[in-house]
């Protein structure tokens, strides 16, 4: 499955506690493209353990539509992780796509759950390298260290931006991580933002930005999502059902951009194999192979958002 979950989109990740049974159900009926049923931050210390054996009935006994399935294990440096892995892995079954491992630091944390899994897996009896992992980026060594974190195992299929993490890891003066501070003349998120993205497309990963915590400051979200999803960044977590609705739609190209990549498709292949011709004018503008790479990535992502070419 973790074949099956490495092309699967992304746009919404919504983020379920692992303590509720109550939001563990209802999270079935959220039209999020992923969802991640939490060890980590949501739960409090005194739940932690109870937790696990409610994640693992929510996925054996729920019917999971064919979304992104995943489970946030605690942190290496907390007393949890392996414990996590090893409950929740061994008994979850083949439904379960990845693991989530929080602030990582450094490429051998990734590697050290690589090497956990595929134990958990063999002893499981699941295929080795069933379980993806994704790596979420949250403290200031993990992003010094995020190309060599990208590249630390097969098993990654994204890497994910956590801004509360971050802006406590820096020391920033703010109360709330991920929004907007309107004193910053810019972005102050910018250089994290372009940093992870490159690291993550050098490697073939899927990149997403993490949570937008002022859940009912809808037009907050919309401008923060329209900042990554400009960069580049396939998705955004989601706390709120609300929050899912405006974050699908807003990392979904327009069906006017999704035909425009098929018209160029079509523009630049007719160019090149009936007319042997490397560039073509397509309107007022010169296109080339690059502009076939572009289109190609606006079709995929339409196509995962369920667009269809106009006729
Ligand atoms: C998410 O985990 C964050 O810290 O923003
Ligand atoms: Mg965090």
């Amino acid at each position: 499955m973790s074949q099956r979950s490495r092309a699967l989109p992304r746009r919404s990740c919504l983020s379920v506690p692992g303590s509720s049974e109550r939001f563990l159900s209802k999270a079935l009926s959220i039209p999020a493209d992923m969802s991640f049923l939490d060890l980590e931050d949501s739960v409090a210390p005194s739940e932690k353990i109870e937790a696990r054996s409610k994640v693992v009935s929510a996925i054996r006994d729920q019917s999971w539509d064919d979304r992104v399935l995943c489970v946030r294990v605690n942190a290496w440096d907390t007393a949890w992780t392996y414990g996590d892995v090893v409950e929740v892995v061994s008994q979850a079954g083949e439904r379960l796509d990845e693991v989530m491992l929080p602030k990582v630091q450094r490429a051998a944390d990734v590697i050290a759950l690589d090497l956990l899994l595929t134990q958990v897996e063999k002893n499981a009896g699941l295929p080795v390298g069933h379980i993806g992992i994704e790596a979420q980026i949250e403290t200031t060594q993990g992003l010094i260290q995020v190309e060599e974190i990208c590249a630390a195992s097969p098993r990654l299929e994204t890497i994910v931006f956590g801004p509360a993490d971050f802006a406590a890891s820096m020391e920033m003066p703010v109360l709330t991580g991920g929004v907007q501070i309107s004193e910053y003349p810019g972005d102050h998120f910018h250089y994290v933002f372009s940093k992870i993205l490159m690291a993550g497309r050098a490697h073939g990963l899927q990149v997403i930005d993490g949570p937008y915590l002022k859940v009912r400051d809808g037009e907050g979200l919309a401008d923060y999502c329209r900042r990554t999803a400009t960069l580049g960044f396939d998705g955004k977590w989601a706390l709120h059902p609300d929050q899912v609705t405006i974050i699908n739609e807003i990392y979904s190209p327009t069906q006017e951009l999704f035909d425009r990549a098929w018209s160029i498709l079509d523009a630049y292949e007719r160019a090149t194999e009936s007319d042997g011709r490397g560039a073509v004018m397509f309107g007022d503008e010169m296109i080339d192979e690059a502009s076939r790479k572009m289109a190609l990535k606006f079709l995929a992502r339409g196509t995962r958002a369920g667009l269809r070419r106009s006729s």
